[in-house]
């Protein structure tokens, strides 16, 4: 006899939450039950999960009744109109969104990092940004070892960060100018295909964009270190669904590659991938579908004694979301924080 666990994904039908779906089926989580919440607008429309159609059903109240644990990746105005509502209705909200995860009251966490901050929750615990996440993988290991003290980071982001339908449109627009035609944009503020621009998402009064301040804040967080200084420059490329990311490391000591390359040859998480003869280093073609961050051309800083360049490439759907939200509620599971309502046999 074993726990099993009612759950409900508020999303079902998007990039995130079929990955969900596909990553419960595959990791066999312990499963008593499964709803899929979408809009009205996938009223009708079913999903395949384990040989079975599931209907998608529209979210309302009623939907949250019998329901243990809340795979949420509707975006953010959807969390924060449901999320008290569902803890309310005594289940655990595991939030993809932004909404939350600079609640002091919720905990942000990255399972490889920080999985101790799982049990302070309160109903809900927030799923970090994607980049946040593919740079914490690479970063927190070593800077276990020797504290770092600033990270620059440059992000080169696929369109799978904006959603379904983002990709689809980066397809179409790619048809489009192969054919001759004027690229149509409506996801996207400017044509993506054989295109980038700077991150999209609302700027400050720095000149920083969302993305870029969710970086240096949700770093901040996770890592449990507000004086790790970050700045960051995100940018769309017209890449389907796996994120890249140039990382310049200072240290509070010299930190040199080899040292480096040890580390993280046995992170929970990484894959050193590095053929120096061969130029070969993490690409996103590679990376994509896959759990691990590739990380590579780890090279001594030149313009630093203490400093270190590194390059990642981690799917943004699956450890950048999906997967990073799975594991948390393994690690739920694993360690008795989720409360079992039922018992399979
Ligand atoms: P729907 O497909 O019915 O629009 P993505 O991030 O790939 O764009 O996916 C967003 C997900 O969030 C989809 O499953 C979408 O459902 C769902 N969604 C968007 N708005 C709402 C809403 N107001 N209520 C419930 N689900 C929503």
């Amino acid at each position: 006899m074993s726990n099993s666990y009612r759950v409900a994904i508020l999303g079902a039908t998007g990039a995130v939450g079929t990955e969900l779906l596909e990553l419960l089926s595959e990791r066999n989580f312990p499963l008593a039950d499964l709803k899929l919440l979408a809009s009205p607008r996938s009223a009708g429309k079913k999903l395949l999960f384990k040989g079975e159609n599931i209907p998608i059903e529209p979210v309302s109240e009623d939907a949250f009744d019998n329901v243990d644990l809340v795979l949420a990746s509707a975006g953010g105005s959807t969390s924060k109109a449901w999320a008290q509502k569902i803890v309310e209705k005594g289940a655990v909200v595991i939030d993809n969104s932004s909404a939350f995860r600079m609640n002091p009251e919720v905990p942000l966490v990255v399972p490889e990092v920080n999985p101790e901050a799982a049990a302070k929750h309160q109903g809900i615990i927030a799923n970090p940004n994607c980049t946040t996440i593919l740079m914490a993988l690479a970063v927190y290991p070593l800077h276990k070892v020797k504290r770092v003290l600033r990270i620059v980071a440059s992000t080169y982001q696929s369109a799978s960060g904006a959603g379904a339908k983002a990709m689809e449109e980066v397809k179409i627009q790619s048809q489009a100018i192969l054919n001759g035609q004027e690229p149509k944009s409506e996801v996207f503020p400017y044509p993506l295909a054989f295109n980038l621009f700077p991150h999209n998402s609302p700027l400050n009064d720095y000149g920083y964009c969302e993305e870029e301040m969710k970086m240096v804040n949700e770093t901040r967080k996770i890592f449990g270190s507000q004086d790790i200084r970050i700045t960051a420059t995100c940018v769309r490329v017209p890449v389907l669904r796996a994120h890249s990311e140039a990382i310049n490391l200072e240290f509070e000591s010299p930190f040199s590659p080899e040292e480096a390359r040890v580390i993280l040859n046995t992170s929970p998480g990484v894959k050193l991938v590095e053929d120096w003869q061969k130029n070969y280093f993490p690409m996103p073609y590679e990376a994509s579908g896959r759990d691990e961050v590739l990380v590579g051309r780890i090279r001594q800083d030149i313009s630093h004694p203490c400093g270190l360049d590194l390059w990642l490439c981690g799917d943004q759907i699956r450890k950048g979301a999906a997967l990073n939200a799975v594991q948390i509620a393994e690690l739920l599971v694993e360690k008795s924080i989720l409360k079992p309502q039922s018992v399979a046999v």
